[in-house]
C-alpha cells in the first residue's frame, strides 16, 4: 500500500494584484489531502472517498469507461483524479488496476487549493506505484496540466505550492520560487460558500477599466505590501506581517471582492486578538486567514458566530509519504 499527502494553500499577500504583474506570496498549510493506492490483480480502477470530497462514492474505471456507484452524478473533484490517471497513462501505457482512497482535511471550494492537493497527491502516489521516478518539478508541472484541463483557466501557484511546501513567491512571467517558510499557527475562517474566482477577477478588471487612475495605485500598493510582507516574514516579525495583512484586506475590500460575511469574520478574528486578518484567495466567499498568538481563541470566536473555522500552520513540507 502506498500513501502520500499534499497540502492546501493560502495567499498571505497579493491576490488579484498578481493578475496585473504584481508579486504574490502563497503558503502551504498543514491541512492535507491523503491518497492511498493499492494494486489489484485485475485491470479495474476503483476510487473511493468517504469525506466531503465525494461522499460514499465508488468509481470504476475499466478501459477509460467510468461507472459511478451509486448514481449517475458527475463530481467535479473526481475530474482531477481522472485527469491525473490519464496523465500517468500517457507516461506509462500499461498500468495495472488499483484501488485509490482519498481523504481530505480541506473544505472543497474554499479557495484553499483542495483540487491542487488532490491532484498532486494522486500523481505522486500513482507514480510511486508504477516506479516512475518523477521529480518534484515534474509532479508540479503534471499537476498544473491537470488543473488547466479541468478548469480551463488555472494558476501554477496552487500545484507548485502543494508540491514544494513552504512559501511561494509568484510573479507573472517569472519562475515560481520557493522562499523558506514561517512556522506560526494560523486560523482559517470559512464563509461556507465558494468564491467564484473567474467572476471576481473579471469584476476587478472592469473596475480598473472604469477608474484606472484610482484602481491602478491600489494594485501597486498591494504589490508593495507583498514585498514588504516578505521582508517581515524573513525577519519573523509577525506583528508587522499582521498589520500588513490588515492593510491588504482593506485594499482587497476596496476592489470589491469583500462580502459582509468575509468582513464579519475578519472583524471577529481581530476582536479576538488576531494581529492580522484578511481575505485569502479570490474573495466573494471562500475563506479568511488570521494570525495571532491566541489562535485557539480566534478559532472559537469565529465558530461561536456560526462559521466554520480551524487552526493550522504554515508548513515547509509539500507532498510527502505517510
Ligand atoms: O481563488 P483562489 O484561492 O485560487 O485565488 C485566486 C487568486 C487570484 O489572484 C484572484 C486569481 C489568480 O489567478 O491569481
Amino acid at each position: 500500500m502506498i500513501k502520500f499527502s499534499a497540502p492546501g494553500k493560502v495567499y498571505l499577500f497579493g491576490e488579484h494584484a498578481v493578475v496585473y504583474g504584481e508579486p504574490a506570496l502563497a503558503c502551504a498549510i498543514d491541512e492535507r489531502v491523503f491518497v492511498t493506492v493499492e494494486e489489484r490483480s485485475d485491470n479495474v480502477i476503483k476510487v473511493f472517498s468517504n469525506d466531503l470530497f465525494f461522499k460514499d462514492v465508488t468509481v470504476e474505471l475499466i478501459n477509460d469507461e467510468t461507472r459511478l456507484i451509486p448514481g449517475e452524478r458527475t463530481l467535479k473533484p473526481l475530474e482531477y483524479v481522472f485527469e491525473s490517471i490519464k496523465e500517468i497513462k500517457s507516461i506509462e501505457k500499461d498500468i495495472p488496476g488499483f484501488e485509490m482512497n482519498i481523504e481530505s482535511q480541506l473544505p472543497y471550494g474554499g479557495g484553499l487549493g483542495s483540487s491542487a492537493a488532490v491532484t498532486v497527491a494522486s500523481i505522486k502516489s500513482l507514480s510511486e506505484l508504477l516506479g516512475l521516478e518523477l521529480t518534484k518539478d515534474e509532479i508540479a508541472e503534471t499537476a498544473y496540466r491537470v488543473e488547466k484541463k479541468v478548469q480551463k483557466r488555472a494558476s501554477p501557484c496552487d500545484t507548485f505550492t502543494s508540491t514544494m511546501g513552504g512559501l511561494t513567491w509568484v510573479e507573472t512571467g517569472e519562475e515560481l520560487e520557493k522562499k523558506g517558510s514561517l512556522e506560526i499557527p494560523v486560523v482559517i475562517g470559512f464563509t461556507g460558500q465558494p468564491g467564484p474566482t473567474g467572476v471576481l477577477v473579471e469584476q476587478v478588471s472592469r473596475l480598473k477599466e472604469s477608474f484606472p487612475e484610482i484602481i491602478e495605485p491600489v494594485i501597486t500598493s498591494i504589490g508593495k505590501i507583498t514585498k514588504q510582507g516578505l521582508q517581515s516574514v524573513n525577519k519573523n516579525d509577525y506583528d508587522a506581517v499582521g498589520r500588513l495583512m490588515n492593510v491588504n484586506h482593506g485594499l482587497l475590500d476596496s476592489l470589491g471582492v469583500g462580502t459582509q460575511k468575509l468582513n464579519e469574520i475578519v472583524y471577529i478574528a481581530r476582536e479576538a486578538g488576531a494581529s492580522g486578518a484578511k481575505i485569502t484567495g479570490a474573495g466573494g466567499g471562500g475563506c479568511i486567514l488570521a494570525i495571532g498568538n491566541n489562535s485557539q481563541k480566534i478559532k472559537s470566536s469565529i465558530k461561536s458566530n456560526g462559521y466554520e473555522a480551524f487552526e493550522t500552520k504554515i508548513t515547509r513540507t509539500g507532498v510527502r509519504e505517510e
